[in-house]
């Protein structure tokens, strides 16, 4: 009998059949950075390991540090060491680290880029074959448009077009931080590159349960008939991290948690959950029915009094028993900061499916514990055979998607407790990915280099897609920049947020899910 390996994950077994990358190169611009070291390298081994890099493949780091290319493998191996899923195996390690290599330069060195150019030109002629050119933009974004335009200028961008090999580029988030900057970053994009050589990053889309969204809601018949105005009675997405901003201080102060995870992982959340059925499951097809529901989302309420949003900043608190500063008490932020830390937004979708259904979303740093799920409320039942009594204690029903952590789906549902009286009780089904799988499933990053790889650019995020999303939360912020500090609430770490998020859902005679 052929040995199983458990670190293998079963999905990988019909994968690796019909999917292939071309010979491919990586150049990971911003390679001694965080991301880098934490998610790119890592998933680069994983993805080694589980023998799905092309045959022909090489890794440049390229950054403005001078980093000799031992040098630079052994940071990318330390970097696997402490951060992959899986051990280090120094046979896989062996493999990838012989394909690693470092280029040094500015971002707007021209010269730099044309080194670039000749050293991927080297990798070609050594193997002695073409090589796609996979270009993973991962700086701060202030450096996004150098680099573009430099690719553009040395000819990196153009490379083999029109062939299995030609060059793409992926960009990391934040992408803009309003709509004017997000448009002119698109401009500045489609100057240099076609739009089917753009795989803009959202990491979320890469997780599994994520992706699992499109499969719960269009292949069961049984959920989707449901899923409309006449039996929700709202949505709730919850974002929440026990985490506060740690080192990231100066990053966040320009941030906050609107620009860092509503304008981005929770819109998308929220636009794959209201969707129509896509015709099919290319690309196009998914991204269209994105990009017209959020289309169909109503400008925001911004009133101080009955308004669509809640912003607020954590307090000192304890989580999970230990005593955590408060926000602007952490390194590198403002003691009169305006940034918030936990946002809820109430928002209303315009079309047939979702009128009159509130989508309720919210995120914020040093929440309670770190949950990220999508819970559909349904409307209770008409008439009053039950109503919640002493004797029937009823709850809602609701069918909620566990992002994470415990992945998985529950339904809640009202039972009758045996005995000989009628007594009713809320009771949960619960489906669980590590039960039925198990746990060793590939990292979002895994997934989505793979993807950008092999040209897939389901899990990425159109041009058209950012401008429509920033065009619902940029007034936000040009709201909150002209009140100043007015309207910030407060919450303790550790708590669920602040008591105007709960008064936001009150008004509407609904309150927060407990995740
Ligand atoms: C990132 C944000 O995009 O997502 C971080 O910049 C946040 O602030 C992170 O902590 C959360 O990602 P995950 O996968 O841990 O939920």
């Amino acid at each position: 009998m052929a040995d199983i390996d458990q670190n293998r994950h079963p999905f990988l077994d019909g994968l690796s059949k019909h999917r292939g990358s071309p010979p491919t190169v990586i150049v990971i611009f911003g390679a001694s950075g965080d991301l880098t070291a934490r998610k790119l390298v890592p998933a680069i081994y994983n993805l080694g390991y589980d023998n799905l890099l092309p045959a022909d493949f090489r890794l440049v780091g390229f950054g403005r540090r001078e980093i000799p290319d031992d040098a630079f493998r052994t940071m990318a191996r330390d970097a696997v060491k402490e951060f992959s899923r899986r051990e280090l195996n120094e046979d896989i390690w062996d493999k990838v680290g012989r394909s690693t290599f470092y280029t040094a330069g500015g971002y707007d060195d021209a010269a730099a880029f044309d080194r670039l150019k000749k050293r991927i030109e080297g990798l070609e002629k050594d193997l002695g074959r073409k090589l796609q050119s996979l270009f993973y933009i991962s700086t701060p974004p202030s450096v996004f448009e150098p680099i573009l335009q430099n690719l553009g200028r040395s000819g990196l961008a153009a490379r083999h077009l029109g062939t299995r090999q030609m060059s793409k580029v992926v960009i990391e988030k934040p992408f803009g931080r309003d709509l004017e900057s997000a448009r002119r970053l698109n401009q500045v994009i489609s100057g240099v590159f076609r739009e089917d050589q753009v795989y803009r990053i959202d990491h979320y889309l890469g997780k599994e349960t994520v992706q699992d969204l499109l499969v719960q809601r269009f292949a069961n018949s049984i959920f989707e008939p449901l899923m409309n105005r006449r039996y929700v009675d709202c949505v709730q997405i919850t974002v929440a991290e026990d985490i506060g901003v740690g080192s990231r201080g100066s990053y966040y102060e320009q941030s906050g948690a609107t620009r860092d995870m509503i304008q981005n992982h929770t819109m998308q959340l929220l636009s794959l959950m209201a969707m129509e059925p896509p015709v099919s499951l290319d690309p196009e097809s998914i991204r269209d029915e994105k990009v017209k529901l959020l289309k169909a989302v109503e400008p925001l309420n911004l009133s101080p009094e009955h308004g669509d949003v809640v912003r607020a900043q954590y307090a000192d608190g304890l989580v999970s028993g230990q005593a955590v500063p408060g926000y602007t008490r952490e390194s590198s932020v403002e003691s009169e900061s305006n940034t918030e830390t936990y946002a809820a937004l109430r928002v209303s979708i315009n079309n047939w499916r979702w009128a009159g259904v509130p989508f309720y979303l919210r995120s914020g740093k040093r929440m309670a514990r770190r949950v990220s799920e999508i819970a559909i409320i349904f409307k209770r039942p008409p008439g009053s055979l039950f109503s919640d009594s002493e004797q029937f204690h009823l709850a809602q029903n609701s069918l909620a998607f566990q992002i994470q952590p415990d992945e998985g789906s529950t339904v809640v549902l009202n039972a009758k407790i045996p005995g000989l009286e009628t007594r009713t009780q809320p009771v949960r089904m619960h489906f669980r990915y590590s039960t039925t799988f198990g746990s060793n499933t590939p990292e979002a990053y895994e997934r989505l280099v793979l993807d950008a790889m092999v040209g897939d650019s389901t899990l990425f995020i159109r041009g058209d897609e950012t401008e429509a999303s920033w065009k619902l939360i940029t007034p936000l912020h040009e709201f909150w920049s002209s009140v100043g500090r007015r309207g910030m609430e407060t919450y303790a770490g550790g708590s669920w947020g602040p008591l105007a998020a709960e008064r936001l859902l009150w008004e509407n005679g609904h309150e927060w899910r407990r995740p």
